[in-house]
């Protein structure tokens, strides 16, 4: 048997002198996904993250916070790890300096080291950042401080145990110079060959003891405490050791950083490897800083973005595919909550997840969720391209790769909508649902890296495994059986109402008694329809023809029905005009007053619809006659207006949603950005209750087929 090849990646180890911040998981999550697409390869993999323990900078914080080191380490430590388990991180294992195996290991090396002639005793003088934990040169510093930490550093003169890192300089220049130790970007490549050849000085390794005590103790001086990135760099190695399986993984693949920690990692860590004549490791991959809000983040600056807080508000799939899909791996960029929202909400909501509904609703409406194997839409198939994607993959083009693949979902739901599939019945929808399973099998495959928890969700509702990347062809699946299950999704806004339950209204007994009837429904993830200029065009002329007095108000439904003919639609029932706005719109209309529109053509039907966004209402919906004390703040208006007593009103806890001549209020208008709707449909007494529940349903269904929107019909109480 073959064996299977190995894949080796690693993060770096981070301090734990403060909770895990954005940039952290960031540098994961890339990790993560790499990581997830070898084993998707059918590769052996290894993938290793943890915390870094020791040194100056955790040894104050601690005091300060007045705990034992280890105490304070031992909490932090562990906030990283339910931070990984939070976002689905499949590291194999999480390593920590403080670890007993760990610390036996470096000793080991420094030891190694000593006796070999590559550490000796000396005088050290130099800056030192405690927030960076490494010397800078005076040409590092602007206006003498550090920029990243934006405090002056300390001048150390004190004696020290030195390691010979001049001796590597030209070593160091020669691997990294033939690509035998690749650091890419190439930019940064030739950043560091640059720093290089300006001269490379030993470096002190080692603390005395009374001023840093926090840290692995020199095996031959008892006096002094290691160098917290000697410490720190073992782990690489240590990490395996500790699983038994350095011979198996090492050299190392892939390692991720970002630029903050290159020089030493193309320096002291090659050169410490060299000098202990163990392999480089393969691959160095620096991807950007990024900034949050335009300013770098750091602890020590105090502007973080809490991860755990993120997936609170978006999810854990939300952030990952943010990162990935709007930051190019490998260049800096800027982190901001707007651009997270419009990637998730634009994308994985509207692209994925309404492809998945749409596909899995047509399937079982049609279907029963049983679809048979048919051939393949080759102009469906076509559009993936694979070979580029793995490539992107290869090249950790991440970004790239995420692009393409959301390129193809958003092909497939072209095609629902070019092929009409909500028109389409028998063998022709089957065919085109098989091959749009099968997409979306593939493309959840291809997606899992990036998200997993969606995608497994995913397959759940198609009832397959995940399978490997072999598995990316179309026609593999015998048979469906698929399952719709909530929703994938769920779109987020910014208003503090966008995630409260509506689930009932009421009806005043007075008007009851007076014939009132509604029916109600809430439906979700809604597209908006572009505004349709004709439809606005035509308003705008009947409005100014009743001001002029050239339709008087017998007339203006028959001006209505006329204006109406001229976009197209026919003069139906309120409930079939409104299905024909959704088709031919691409949409929910977005204008409230096109309600005006369809239901003055279909007044003599006795029923009428209404429609709000159902994220701005402020709960409590009922229908009622107003005291005349109550809030009405008309569309397009800011300022609140008089309502009559008496009058007949569709209202929330807060204000008038609807008045009685069907002027809607501004607060919950349809706008480009509504995603959930209530939609009514209110009738007289000569209305009958079935032909209110069907006008309702016939529209929600539409939306359903067509968009793969979910909706309920609220209970009256
Ligand atoms: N403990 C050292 C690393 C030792 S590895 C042998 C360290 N720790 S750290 O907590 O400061 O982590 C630095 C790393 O965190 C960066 O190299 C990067 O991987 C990640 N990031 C921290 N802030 C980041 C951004 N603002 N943007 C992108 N990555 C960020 O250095």
């Amino acid at each position: 048997m073959v064996a299977k090849k190995k894949f080796y990646i690693t993060t770096p180890i981070y301090y734990v002198n403060a909770e895990a911040h954005v940039g952290h998981i960031y540098t994961t999550i890339a990790a993560d996904v790499i990581a997830r697409w070898h084993r998707l390869q059918g590769e052996d993999v290894f993938f290793l993250t943890g915390t870094d323990e020791h040194g100056q900078k955790i040894q104050e914080i601690a005091e300060k916070n007045n705990l034992k080191p280890k105490e304070f380490v031992d909490k932090i430590s562990t906030s990283f790890k339910q931070l990984f388990q939070a976002y689905n991180i499949s590291n194999d294992f999480f390593i920590r300096t403080t670890d007993k195996k760990h610390e036996e290991s470096v000793k080991k090396i420094l030891q190694r080291l000593y006796d070999s002639g590559h550490i000796y005793k000396g005088h050290y003088e130099a800056y030192y950042c405690i927030g960076c934990e490494q010397y800078l040169n005076e040409a590092d510093l602007v206006e003498g401080k550090c920029i990243l930490h934006n405090r002056v550093p300390e001048l150390r003169k004190e004696e020290a145990y030195l390691f010979k890192l001049s001796q590597f300089q030209d070593k160091l220049l020669k691997v990294i110079g033939s690509g035998e130790y690749c650091i890419l970007p190439e930019r940064k490549r030739k950043e560091i060959l640059t720093f290089i050849q300006t001269g490379l000085k030993d470096i002190s390794i080692s603390r005395q003891k009374k001023q840093v005590s926090w840290g692995v103790e020199l095996p031959f001086d008892k006096n002094h405490t290691c160098f917290v990135w000697v410490d720190a760099f073992w782990n690489y190695l240590t990490g395996l050791e500790m699983n038994h399986n350095f011979k198996k993984f090492w050299p190392v693949d892939v390692q991720l950083m970002a630029g903050d920690i290159l020089r030493v990692h193309a320096t002291i860590w090659p050169a410490l490897l060299l000098a202990t004549k163990n392999k480089l490791p393969k691959k160095l991959f620096v991807h950007g800083y990024f900034t949050f809000d335009g300013r770098k983040m750091s602890k020590t600056l105090g502007n973080v973005v809490n991860p755990m807080e993120l997936v609170k508000k978006y999810s854990v799939d939300a952030v990952r595919y943010y990162l990935f899909r709007d930051i190019p791996f490998g260049e800096d960029g800027d982190f901001s909550e707007t651009a997270l929202k419009a990637r998730y909400n634009g994308e994985l909501a509207n692209d994925l997840g309404n492809l998945v509904s749409r596909v899995l609703s047509l399937a079982e409406k049609n279907f029963n969720g049983k679809i048979k194997k048919h051939p393949i839409d080759k102009k469906l198939s076509a559009k993936l391209d694979l070979k580029k994607i793995s490539k992107h993959m290869e090249n950790l083009e991440l970004h790239l790769a995420l692009q393409e693949i959301m390129g193809f979902v958003r092909n497939c739901n072209k095609h629902v909508n070019d092929e009409k599939l909500w028109e389409k019945k028998g063998k022709d929808l089957g065919l085109h649902l098989y091959s749009l399973l099968e997409a979306i099998r593939i493309s959840a495959l291809l997606l899992q890296p990036f998200i997993p928890e969606s995608t497994g969700k995913i397959n759940k509702q198609l009832s397959i495994q995940l399978g490997s990347l072999k598995d990316c062809k179309f026609g593999l699946v015998k048979s469906y059986s698929v399952k719709k299950e909530g929703i994938l999704f769920q779109k987020v806004d910014d208003e503090k109402h966008s995630h409260q339950q509506i689930d009932y209204f009421s009806i005043e007994p007075q008007l009851k008694k007076q014939g009132i009837n509604v029916c109600m429904a809430l439906i979700k993830n809604v597209p908006i329809a572009n505004k349709n200029n004709k439809i606005e065009e035509l308003k705008k002329e009947v409005a100014k023809k009743i001001l002029e007095g050239n339709i008087n108000n017998d007339n203006v439904l028959d001006g209505y029905r006329e204006f109406y003919r001229k976009v197209g639609l026919d003069c139906l029932p309120a409930a079939d005009n409104l299905v024909n706005l959704v088709k031919k719109n691409k949409g929910f209309p977005n204008i409230n007053n096109v309600v005006d529109c369809y239901n003055a053509v279909s007044a003599e039907t006795g029923l009428s619809f209404g429609a709000h966004d159902a994220d701005r209402v402020d709960g409590g919906l009922r229908f009622k006659t107003a005291n005349g004390s109550e809030r009405f703040v008309p569309l397009g208006e800011r300022l609140p207006v008089k309502i009559n007593e008496e009058e007949y009103a569709f209202m929330d806890d807060k204000e008038i949603l609807c008045r009685m001549d069907i002027k809607q209020c501004d607060k919950t208008k349809i706008t480009k950005n509504t995603k959930n709707i209530i939609l009514y449909a209110q009738g007289n007494r000569n209305v009958k209750d079935g032909y209110l529940k069907d006008a309702v349903v016939k529209v929600c269904e539409t939306l359903k087929e067509i968009y793969g929107c979910e909706y309920s019909i609220l209970k009256e109480v």
